[in-house]
């Protein structure tokens, strides 16, 4: 038997945190054979709810779950965790731009990054759920200056998910048949889905749709919106799909990924197809099951180039909206 990893959840009595923390105690997120102790963070307030979601887990009898610490102390929070999965924030409301939670959520990921550094294993990795979670995953970065910058990762799994649904229902294929199809830049509603890299049954996605007004006028604003139509359909923000997100994050970071494929997240950047160093950037990336590289090489159009350009500009204006946070 392995040693159990330490996992902290933050916002752990969420929406989010109620379809996540079954997944990872059920074996999802490190694997069938990894025993895992889940370090549950939430607010004074809701301490109460949280107390509900443990006696679920509880009454799961999961084998792998061999511990489970609910707190509102950071330090306790992260003592000893592999994994920081940082979820808990404020979601939007119908009419608001993920950004536009800056204000309010930007402050929880300074506090969250020095609690990191201070207390956590030393071989720590972030996944920054929150939004606007490209920039939440900057201030908790640069607040835990001796963490490994390639640590830190803000999630738009979600995106790809979405975008590569969209390919298949328009192209009558099966989803698992899309690959290589990559999020560029921030989680929102500037984020670029760059088709032209990916493929459906190996037949690249432009030769496989021929639809060319199809892509700008409906896959780009749709795959970009989607969050937004989730908020309008159901009040709420979407949940079950971003847990499945951030399992799927987490799962393509540790697993190596085949050699036809990639998947998106957003990395520290060190300038890779020009990009401003520092800025927390998604693009398509590949693992050997340990360690994380950008796929670089690859040939960027005008209309991309112009997309991923785009999505930069939103992140340095995210950036400099958050100075007074970053030390
Ligand atoms: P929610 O309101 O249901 O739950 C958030 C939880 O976070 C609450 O229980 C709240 O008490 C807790 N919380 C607030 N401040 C906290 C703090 N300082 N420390 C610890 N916990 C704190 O929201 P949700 O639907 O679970 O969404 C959570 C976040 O995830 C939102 O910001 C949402 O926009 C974002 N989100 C991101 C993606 C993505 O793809 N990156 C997808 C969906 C949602
Ligand atoms: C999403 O993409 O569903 C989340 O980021 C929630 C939101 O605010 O859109």
């Amino acid at each position: 038997m392995k040693a159990p990893v330490h996992v902290s959840v933050t916002g752990a009595a969420g929406q989010i945190g109620y379809s996540l923390l079954i997944r990872i105690a059920s074996g999802q997120l490190l694997g069938p054979d990894q025993p895992v102790i889940l370090r549950l963070i939430e607010i004074e307030p809701a301490m109460k709810a949280l107390e509900g979601v443990v006696m679920e887990l509880q009454d799961c009898a999961f084998p792998l779950l061999k511990g489970i610490v609910p707190t509102c102390d950071l330090s306790e929070g992260f003592s000893n965790a592999s994994w920081a999965l940082l979820v808990g924030s404020v979601p939007r409301k119908a009419g608001m731009e993920r950004k536009d939670l800056l204000g309010i959520n930007g402050k929880i990921f300074t506090g969250q990054g020095k609690a990191i550094q201070e207390n956590a294993a030393s071989d720590i990795r972030t996944l920054v759920v929150g939004n606007p979670c490209n920039t939440n995953c900057l201030i908790a970065m640069d607040n835990a200056p001796d963490v490994p910058k390639d640590r830190w990762f803000a999630m738009t799994r979600l995106d790809e998910n979405r975008a590569k649904s969209q390919l298949a229902l328009k192209a009558g294929a099966d989803v698992a048949s899309v690959k290589k199809l990559a999020i560029w830049g921030n989680h929102s509603s500037t984020m670029y889905p760059n088709y032209f890299d990916a493929t459906i049954d190996g037949k690249p996605v432009p030769e496989a749709i021929a639809d060319e007004a199809w892509f700008a006028d409906d896959f780009i604003p749709t795959v970009q919106q989607r969050g937004a139509a989730i908020i309008k359909a159901r009040g709420l923000s979407s949940a079950a799909s971003a847990a499945n997100a951030a399992v799927d994050t987490v799962q393509s970071i540790i697993t190596p990924t085949e050699s036809d494929n990639c998947f998106s997240v957003a990395v520290h950047s060190n300038g890779e197809y020009g990009i401003e160093p520092g800025l927390i950037y998604s693009y398509p990336m590949k693992s050997d099951g340990e360690n994380l590289s950008i796929i670089e090489g690859l040939d960027i159009n005008d209309f991309s180039q112009e997309k991923i350009k785009a999505t930069e500009a939103e992140l340095s204006e995210e950036k400099s909206m958050v100075a007074d946070l970053l030390p």
